[in-house]
């Protein structure tokens, strides 16, 4: 299918590089005929390689960042300006631990760098909303979309502070959704995606090893970076008008499989 979100406007944040699964998002929005913005925080900026993306998509960047009120209006306001009109779709794949970062336990937390990693990881979903809905900016049936991990759900002891951090994320996806939802048809929704090898993705823990387990686990193995930004574009397409407040598990069945053959083969005694 093609053109799925021809005449759409859009807003990308979260495209470091090019194993960002914003950047697979951005890239396949365009190949789908939507015009859109890139943002990122401003130390981001300084990496340089989001102008490359901005370049391949014909989209103008323009730095934010999540924690700041002011930089959130900015860039709302520049991106209608620049699109010509309010947006229809928004994917929010920002994420970070200070915490994770630091290398502290999940009982040593710094409390300090926890409220920031809520801030950047969680609640920039609500400042985002809240701005969007405060200058009336997202189209009627328009769609939002932030990513996710199961680890909101389940216990993953590596994931640290960050599963605290995804739950905040999809609680406030529902919540908003709800409220959005009455008020003007917007939608909101999770996608929780496989473990993918990423700049985000990398800071956890054995990370590698959260890939392959989830790898044998997971009947059609792990979705990667290209099929999420599919899943994406099904999401800001009006093919999913009536799907909100979700959380979408986008893994390959990870989430619901108990054990898979593989699995169980490292633990039956021969
Ligand atoms: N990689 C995985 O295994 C995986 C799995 C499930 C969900 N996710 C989620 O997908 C999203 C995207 O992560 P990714 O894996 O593509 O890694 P990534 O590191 O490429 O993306 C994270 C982005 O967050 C941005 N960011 C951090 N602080 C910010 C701030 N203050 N203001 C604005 N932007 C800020 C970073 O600059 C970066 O672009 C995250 O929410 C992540 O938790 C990732």
């Amino acid at each position: 299918m093609n053109n799925l979100l021809k005449g759409k406007r859009g807003i990308i944040f979260g495209a470091l590089d090019s194993n960002s699964i914003a950047w697979k998002v951005a890239q396949q929005c365009h190949a789908q005929g939507a015009i859109f913005t890139l943002t990122n925080a401003p130390v981001a900026m300084r990496l340089g390689a989001i102008n490359q993306l901005a370049l391949e998509c014909n989209a103008q960047i323009i730095p934010a960042d999540v924690t700041i009120n002011a930089d959130m209006e900015n860039l709302i306001d520049k991106s209608m300006e620049i699109l010509g009109g309010k947006i229809d779709f928004i994917l929010h794949s920002v994420g970070m631990s200070l915490n994770i970062r630091k290398g502290k336990a999940y009982n040593e937390l710094d409390y300090e760098f926890m409220k920031k990693t809520f801030d950047i990881s969680s609640i920039s979903l609500h400042r985002l909303l809240q701005t969007c809905m405060k200058k009336d900016a997202i189209n009627e049936w328009g769609s939002v979309v932030a990513l996710t991990y199961i680890a909101a759900q389940r216990v993953f002891p590596d994931y640290n502070e960050m599963a605290d951090a995804k739950s905040l994320l999809e609680s406030v996806a529902r919540s908003f959704g709800y409220h959005y939802g009455k008020a003007k048809k917007v939608r909101v929704n999770t996608i929780s995606q496989s473990p993918t090898k990423t700049t985000a993705g990398s800071g956890v823990k054995g990370f590698d090893g959260f890939v392959d387990y989830a790898h044998a686990m997971s009947p059609l193995g792990n979705a990667n970076a290209e099929d999420c930004a599919n899943y994406c574009v099904t999401l800001f397409s009006d093919l999913t008008k009536m799907v909100t407040m979700q959380n979408l598990f986008h893994d390959g069945g990870f989430s619901y499989t108990g054990v898979s053959q593989e699995v169980m083969e490292i633990f039956v005694k021969k």
